[in-house]
């Protein structure tokens, strides 16, 4: 037997938790697993909203089918092609070989493209409404939130928004499927964690999206990842406004690279000049260690970075390269930045970062450290002039 949950009559919600994953899309780790959420709205006519990464196609085709009870599926909502909420696409046409896909102009070839799927395929215009019966469905595209073709699903009868990716969270649910069942708290950091890292590259795109559904009567925000928004709704608009504005709160995130520990201890002079400067909120983040998910994300949260690494080769030391890599692939903008480092002959690690700097147009806030084999008086004096100009700069 199968859950029964509703978010209002006869809306269902059919989720499925993913603890198995090591890392989402392959990148990305999952300590807390993922959830993949579908919905399934049953009327005079009955539509199936998302579907779910391929392992859980069987599964979730029963679920519909007791659901449903002999009724048939009219409609299958494509929100979102990427494949986590697409895989199940084919075995649920196969299913109900008559069901109808609904999507916009660039869900089509991508059907086609993933599952050589061209039969039963409806485009929809923006903000065109689909009758069920006694409910309906409107689609709004909202592009590159989080791929070309994404869009929402709203039923404005009932005033939920089926939000896809927008508003999705990393972890799977502990029992709770909307906000008012679960600890907030364990689920708040992935909450920003999954839009630092899968959607935060969009944030022009974001505003949009959220310029573009400002005006409708939202009483549940159900995503496709993690719990549904019921009673903290403005928390997560707040969030999206804001994070999609790549602001940022008074911090400061120091992420070394160092092989025999001479930068990491460069790295603990700034943190502890920092505080003296009465910046309180310092992270020190070994990134040979630390996976860039989460560097990425506390580099959201603060306004303030400085990145040190020592030479390797004449270059920088690769984990340094990889991070910075990342950021300026998510171009997180309007940061704060120092610079320091060390070297042995030729150096290689400062210049590096400076010529990041440089591409991720980020404030640089006071000239680098550069400490010639370990850290001497005058290295640390400069040290002390960064955490000075970083914390002037966050006032
Ligand atoms: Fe959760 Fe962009 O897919």
């Amino acid at each position: 037997m199968s859950l029964r949950v509703e978010l209002s009559r006869e809306i269902y919600w059919l989720g499925f938790n993913d603890r198995k994953k090591h890392l989402f899309e392959n990148h990305w780790p999952l300590d807390k697993g993922v959830a993949y959420n579908a919905y399934l709205v049953v009327d005079e006519k009955t539509a199936l909203i998302d579907t779910a990464e391929a392992p859980f196609s069987g599964d979730l085709v029963d679920w519909i089918k007791e659901l449903l009870n002999g009724k048939t599926l009219d409609y299958l909502v494509v929100n979102h092609m990427e494949p986590d909420h697409s895989g199940s696409i084919r075995e649920v046409v196969q299913a109900y070989p008559n069901v109808i896909l609904i999507g916009n102009k660039k869900t089509k070839p991508m059907i086609e493209g993933f599952y050589g799927i061209t039969e039963n395929f409806q485009e929809i215009e923006e903000a065109e409404v689909l009758s069920l019966g006694s409910r309906s469905l409107q689609f709004f595209t909202i592009p590159m939130v989080h791929w070309p073709e994404s869009m929402v699903t709203y039923c404005p009868e009932e005033k939920i928004l089926f939000s896809n990716d927008a508003f999705g969270s990393f972890g799977a649910h502990c029992g709770g499927i909307f906000d008012n069942e679960i600890d907030f708290a364990w689920y708040e950091d992935e909450i920003a964690r999954y839009y630092s890292n899968i959607v935060a590259k969009y944030g022009a795109q974001v505003q949009k999206a959220l310029q573009k559904l400002g005006g409708l009567a939202i009483e549940q925000i159900a995503p496709s990842h993690g719990i549904i928004w019921k009673t903290k709704i403005p928390y997560i608009l707040e969030k999206y406004d804001k994070w999609s504005k790549f602001e940022a709160d008074k911090g400061v995130v120091i992420v070394f690279g160092t092989m025999y520990g001479n930068t990491e201890k460069i790295a603990d002079y700034i943190a502890r000049f920092l505080v003296e400067e009465g910046i309180t909120n310092v992270k020190v983040i070994d990134a040979a260690k630390t996976h860039e998910s989460y560097i990425i994300n506390e580099i959201f949260k603060y306004k303030g970075v400085v990145l040190g690494s020592c030479a390797y080769n004449g270059g920088i030391f690769p984990p340094m390269a990889h991070i910075m890599s990342d950021l300026e692939h998510i171009n997180i903008r309007n940061r704060k930045l120092a610079i320091f480092g060390s070297s042995s002959w030729g150096g290689g690690g400062v210049r590096a970062i400076q010529k990041f700097a440089e591409n991720v147009d980020w404030d640089i806030v006071s000239e680098p450290s550069e400490a010639r084999h370990t850290a001497k008086y005058d290295d640390i004096c400069i040290c002390r002039g960064i955490a000075k100009a970083m914390a002037d700069s966050l006032k």
